[in-house]
């Protein structure tokens, strides 16, 4: 299978167009960039991070049709890599449909994971593979009786919502209509559907990065994987990561068995991030990203190539190495305040010890639990490894426009 890349901003040009342009988006762009791919970024809002690295930026709604299909016309490119899930998916299955470029991993997986309905129908129903016990419901009438089948606590998630919007855990039936108004809040469409799931009591959780990738010699799709990578959720959001997850070997031939399953059945090359729960040698699917996975941002510092660059290497049918160098861990830098151009300081005091790294996402606009940098540490042990890295990140101070300038005075 021969792989031709051509040189940016010239007509032999190799175009992805990436929609969505967060902190995950900016490093596969960095990753891209490295190859002499010719980068178009898109995104609701301008100077998002990936559009900082990008050859061209575009601020459009991504999930109105016209302006979607527009710019699909107007950048003309091989391969469009959908970062975010709020998306006009239905352009996106003409454009495969049409053969007009390559939606990465493919516009089944897209359309497929941007709804949870979607995906758990998939997974549990087609596929068979074990999930919580689970009902839907879209009036407080349905809700209610789902949540006393599915019994108590649950967890309530709009279908088409992310990162814990609209999310909650219903300890008891006084709590329902609460959480069912609460869940109208969070979805991206009015009058939200919900999922209602049982708890799982698991151990720990775990993101196994799973890269479908052609083999250059047969052009045939494999599947790699990644050392499982354990994290820690607060409110729906990561705070930490850390890899290897220890795990016994039926659990991970079992989590190996799940991501293969599920991955095959979505298609396409690329990153997949499946996040699964774990008790001793049992393995619940949860959810999965048709793209890199923010719990992985700890490759950047533990892998040969990270999932950044796996997926850049895999969406443009090179070879992938999945192989880990090192045991490390990330976490989270958030802003801490509601305000925008912001500073970063004590940076000298956070990188001291040599094993350290930091990335800033250079994000316009900061808000109390938006994530603006990560810092990762390598170390003998995961357990180092995470100390170093929230010890680091907790010495990074986020300062406002007011008191950079006071503290430079
Ligand atoms: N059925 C469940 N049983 C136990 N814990 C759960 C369950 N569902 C969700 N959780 C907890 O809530 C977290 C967030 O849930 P989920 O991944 O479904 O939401 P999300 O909004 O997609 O989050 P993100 O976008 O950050 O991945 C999970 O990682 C897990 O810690
Ligand atoms: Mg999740």
């Amino acid at each position: 299978m021969s792989v031709i890349l051509g040189t940016p901003l010239q007509s032999s040009a190799f175009k992805v167009l990436l929609l969505g342009s967060g902190e995950l988006g900016k490093e596969v762009v960095i990753s891209l960039q490295r190859l002499g791919v010719e980068v178009h970024a898109a995104d609701r809002y301008p100077q998002a991070p990936a559009m900082q690295v990008a050859h061209f930026a575009y601020c459009i709604d991504m999930t109105d049709k016209t302006q979607l299909q527009q710019l699909i016309q107007d950048v003309q490119p091989q391969l469009i890599i959908p970062e975010i899930e709020a998306i006009a998916t239905e352009v996106l299955i003409d454009i495969e449909k049409q053969n007009i470029a390559t939606v990465i991993p493919s516009a089944k997986a897209v359309n497929l994971t941007m709804n949870r309905e979607g995906i758990r129908v998939l997974a549990a129903e087609e596929l068979g593979l074990p999930t919580s016990a689970y009902r839907f419901a879209d009036s407080l009438e349905s809700f209610k009786a789902a949540c006393d089948d599915i019994g108590y606590p649950n967890f309530v998630k709009p279908v088409m919502s992310s990162s814990g919007k609209g999310q909650s855990r219903v300890k008891a039936f006084a709590e329902v209509e609460a959480a069912w108004q609460y869940a109208q809040t969070g979805g991206r469409v009015k009058q939200t559907k919900v999922i209602v799931e049982a708890q799982i009591d698991f151990d720990f959780e775990i993101t196994l990065l799973t890269v479908r990738a052609k083999n250059p010699e047969t052009a045939i799709i494999e599947t790699h994987f990644c050392d499982p990578i354990g994290h820690r959720q607060v409110d729906g959001d990561y705070v930490e990561s850390w890899q290897p997850q220890q795990m016994s070997a039926t659990a991970l031939t079992e989590a190996k068995r799940i991501a293969d399953k599920v991955t095959t059945a979505l298609g396409g090359c690329g990153v997949f991030g499946v996040e699964l729960f774990i008790k001793g040698d049992q393995v619940w699917f949860s959810e999965v990203s048709p793209r890199p996975h923010d719990t992985g941002l700890v490759t950047l510092a533990s892998q040969f190539q990270s999932e950044f660059e796996l997926h850049a290497r895999a969406i443009l049918g090179l070879n992938v190495n999945t192989s880990r160098h090192s045991q490390a861990a990330s976490a989270v830098i958030y802003a801490g305040v509601d305000a925008n151009n912001l500073s970063y300081a004590n940076l000298n005091m956070a990188l001291q010890h040599p094993d350290t790294d930091l990335r800033l996402f250079g994000k316009p606009e900061g808000f109390k639990r938006r994530r603006m940098g990560v810092v990762t540490a390598r170390a003998e042990n995961t357990e180092q490894a995470r100390t170093l890295a929230k010890q680091a990140a907790d010495l990074v101070q986020v300062q406002t426009h007011q008191e950079a300038n006071s503290s430079l005075g």
